[in-house]
């Protein structure tokens, strides 16, 4: 007998995006997306949005590893390690190529029908994003992203096309990937499609908040109307939401860093949770929008759909916490969606981010406190760069101690009494970076023979990381 914390039908499993692992851009009928425009960076040269195709440049989406022609072997993996679940996105590209078509492309939805008959030959559960930082381009060109109304219906036969599809093959749904990247400059384009006159890079995207927040709005919307369709379609759906949990502490006992972390917390976290979880746009969001000149188109019965449509489940990302300070001499650090402060206690990555897995234990009871619905950590995992040996072997413990320690306060959290569902690491094989593009960052426990220019075999490879996740997993996360 177990006497994990962790319960028996907890949900272990990885995480992936449609675009930054299945390649296969323009294969069988799929259009072009909006991830398909941008080119590959670095960490120190921003990835460039590119309005057409252009000769000579690498778009790592476009062939990332492949995994349409070998999701087989890939699956074949992941049930090796023991996932009980395995997160993935629908390429909404494959399914409608302009976004604007009436029917949808067959060939695409046979994939996915592939992929969940793959994952259930072994049992495992897919946890499906619908959207996930891509949308068909020619969205972008007719009406500007999700700035466009229009957007909605088109993303509503999107959704209903999938629901029907496939409503005895999946059961756990979420709608947009880390939605709240939108409250952020840099989500204009990533999670709502906006490309405004004059942008060129990824990192310094010409804003428009008023726009912005309007297209958001316009995902809300589109959001509440899929959950209650689909529970339409089959009541049997749990359908959730993701946020990317950007912790932020304040940097010194001063009253004026405990405000401004309290904004953000607000305004960067808590602002698209409360729309989803408690169906109305939260009270200090109308400060927000007076301050920034920001007067949102809201249609009639807008907001009783939006109240209509509430989650089941609240899911997010966690891979960092970082400092709010009023001083703005402070040193700052980058991070997921956004950098803050430096903090003296937390070491970081390669790429910066600092590691907190405590902070995974306090956002834990945050959510669960504010909300009390069931959680899941639908991505955590370290970006880093691995060695492969002489031998073949690649030893990342580096991998292993952070997951660890972030698994260690989930524990934590369960003991708290935090509802916790499951945990599907980001990147369980390695995939292109969403921030830089690059393949060398890597999250993997599953190593991908390939580099930053698209060299390379394919070919995939088991980390030490995968050796010690499919203990971790077998034993209930008793064994870290
Ligand atoms: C999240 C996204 O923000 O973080 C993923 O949902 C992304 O798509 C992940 O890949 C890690 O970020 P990055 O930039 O290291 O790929």
């Amino acid at each position: 007998m177990s006497n994990s914390v962790f319960p028996k039908n907890f949900l272990w499993g990885g995480a992936t995006a449609a675009n930054q692992f299945e390649g296969a851009w323009n294969v069988d009928g799929k259009g072009p997306s909006t991830s398909d425009m941008l080119s590959g960076g670095t960490h120190t040269v921003p990835r460039r949005i590119t309005r057409t195709i252009e000769d000579g440049v690498h778009y790592p989406s476009h062939e990332a590893i492949d995994f349409y022609h070998r999701y087989k072997e890939d699956i074949k993996l992941f049930a090796e390690m023991g996932f009980k679940t395995f997160r993935l996105s629908i390429n909404w590209t494959r399914i409608f190529p302009t976004g604007m078509e009436q029917e949808p492309n067959e060939a695409g939805l046979k994939f996915y029908d592939d992929v969940f008959d793959e994952l259930k030959k072994y049992n495992i559960e897919p946890l499906v994003t619908i959207s996930h930082y891509e949308m068909p381009f020619g969205l972008t060109q007719e009406y500007n992203g999700w700035a466009g109304r229009e957007v909605i219906e088109h993303f509503m036969r999107y959704a209903e096309t999938l629901f029907t599809r496939y409503k005895d093959k999946v059961k756990y749904w979420l709608t947009f990937n880390e939605i709240n990247c939108g409250t952020v400059p840099f989500g204009g384009y990533l999670a709502l499609g906006i490309l405004n006159e004059g942008t060129q890079d990824f990192l310094h995207q010409v804003d428009d908040p008023q726009l912005r927040f309007q297209a958001l709005h316009h995902q809300f919307v589109a959001s509440a109307k899929a959950v209650a369709l689909g529970h339409e379609i089959n009541p049997d759906f749990k359908i959730g939401c993701m946020i990317a949990y950007m912790t932020a502490y304040p940097y010194t006992c001063n009253p004026d860093d405990i405000l401004l972390a309290q904004d953000h917390m607000n305004m960067r976290n808590n602002f698209c949770g409360d729309i989803h979880v408690r169906g109305e746009y939260p009270y200090y969001a109308k400060r927000y929008f007076a301050e920034n000149n920001i007067k949102l188109d809201i249609k009639e019965g807008d907001l009783e759909v939006i109240k209509q449509g509430t989650v089941d489940y609240y899911t997010f990302s966690y891979y960092m916490s970082n400092c709010v300070s009023a001083d703005p001499t402070l040193d700052n650090t980058s991070g997921n969606i956004n950098g803050g402060v430096k903090n003296p206690y937390l070491e970081a990555s390669d790429w910066g981010w600092q590691i907190d897995p405590k902070g995974l234990r306090y956002s834990l009871n945050e959510i669960y406190g504010r909300y009390q619905i069931p959680l899941m950590v639908v991505e955590n995992g370290l970006g880093a760069f691995d060695k492969v040996e002489d031998d073949g072997s690649i030893n990342d413990s580096y991998r292993i101690d952070y997951l660890k320690s972030h698994i260690e306060q989930m524990g934590e959290a369960l003991k708290d009494g935090v509802e916790l569902w499951g945990y599907t690491p980001w990147g369980c094989i390695d995939l292109v970076s969403a921030s830089t593009g690059e393949m060398e960052k890597r999250y993997g426990f599953i190593y991908v023979d390939k580099d930053n220019k698209g060299q390379g075999t394919l070919d995939r490879k088991r980390k030490a990381s995968f050796f010690w996740y499919q203990k971790v997993i077998e034993s209930q996360g008793e064994q870290l």
